[in-house]
């Protein structure tokens, strides 16, 4: 039995604990932000308001602190969303250099000193701290892991043997894991998934959807291999496996789906989605400095189109 924290209690971070259970873990969930959140799941019996469900009864719920991460733990989770990861990397100062992290975030940074994007490993160890990290990513409803229903994820490291060490902690009958060693292709396919969703979102009928969804494709591939990552990582369960998943159910297609019939981020945003994150348009904001200024447009034009019109709030019009 290993002891397993989950940083995060929002819907991936909990629903992550079901698996993890299941393998004979003991495992902790713990929320470092949403108050209102850690409240609920204490005083209502564990039942999460996002994927309405009971959480299992044998797992742990407890309160952040520094001093619950210098426990010891064989592995420590972080599910924050990408905007939280600054928040754990400052708890994660004395954090004993061999424990396993696992990063189920999917976002990229853009990091003002080297001026280059980053990955949210790369954010969480910056400035080489060395820490011991591993990313999981992948085609994962939350509130389909929750209820048990067939998954498959990919876990990647540099050493591949440690990914295949934490697969072991995490698979489950339903929740089948792959391994990769390729982290950054892993990490921005997983991101960048999120604006390509939006794009394929935004098609006039499901035939000009799956037309973008292959356009989108390419450009995955080219972007892929601009930040260094491996072509064919686009093909697996963190670029296209993702992107599938995104692009028919999810906040950021239905906020492309709002773009494609002329409404402007903003307005969509504040009329149909006031409370939704869309990580997407977040990320959008976050990469588009470095992206339309770094990048040949032609190479990447239904990404050039979408930034523009997130960032500069115009109408979006995809030339196709
Ligand atoms: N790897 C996977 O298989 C997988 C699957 C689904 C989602 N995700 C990713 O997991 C992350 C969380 O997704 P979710 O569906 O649980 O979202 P959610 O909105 O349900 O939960 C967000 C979590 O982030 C925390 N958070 C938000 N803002 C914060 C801040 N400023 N500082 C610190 N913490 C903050 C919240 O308190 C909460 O714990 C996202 O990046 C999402 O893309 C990963």
């Amino acid at each position: 039995m290993k002891k397993v924290l989950i940083i995060g209690a929002g819907a991936m971070g909990a629903a992550f604990s079901f698996p993890l259970l299941d393998n004979n873990n003991k495992v902790t969930l713990t929320e470092p932000y949403n108050a209102k959140l850690l409240n609920k799941l204490l005083n209502k019996k564990k039942f999460h308001p996002s994927l309405k469900i009971t959480l299992p009864k044998k797992l742990l719920i407890r309160r952040f602190s520094s001093q619950l991460l210098i426990e010891k733990w064989d592995l420590i989770v972080v599910a924050v969303s990408s905007v939280g990861i600054e928040l754990v990397k400052k708890y994660l100062k004395n954090l004993n250099k061999q424990t396993y992290l696992l990063i189920l975030t999917k976002g990229l940074k853009f990091d003002r000193k080297t001026k280059k994007i980053i990955t949210m490993s790369e954010q969480l160890d910056l400035r080489n701290k060395k820490l011991n990290i591993s990313v999981l990513k992948g085609p994962c409803l939350a509130k389909e892991l929750a209820r048990k229903i067939k998954s498959y994820t990919v876990i990647a490291n540099k050493n591949i043997r440690i990914a295949r060490q934490i697969g072991k902690l995490v698979s489950a009958k339903y929740y089948k894991t792959e391994y990769s060693s390729d982290v950054r292709g892993i990490e921005f396919s997983s991101a960048i998934k999120n604006i390509y969703s939006m794009v394929i979102g935004s098609g006039e009928g499901n035939n000009t959807s799956s037309a973008l969804f292959r356009k989108s494709f390419d450009e995955m591939e080219y972007l892929i291999q601009h930040f260094k990552g491996k072509k064919e990582t686009v093909r697996g369960l963190a670029g296209l496996g993702d992107l599938y998943v995104s692009a028919v159910g999810g906040r950021n297609s239905k906020m492309g789906e709002y773009l494609g019939k002329g409404f402007s981020f903003k307005n969509a945003k504040n009329k149909f989605m006031t409370n939704d994150t869309v990580e997407g348009a977040d990320l959008a904001y976050e990469i588009a400095p470095y992206i339309l200024n770094k990048i040949n447009k032609k190479k990447i034009p239904l990404m050039t189109t979408l930034l523009n019109a997130i960032t500069k709030n115009k109408k979006l019009k995809i030339n196709y």
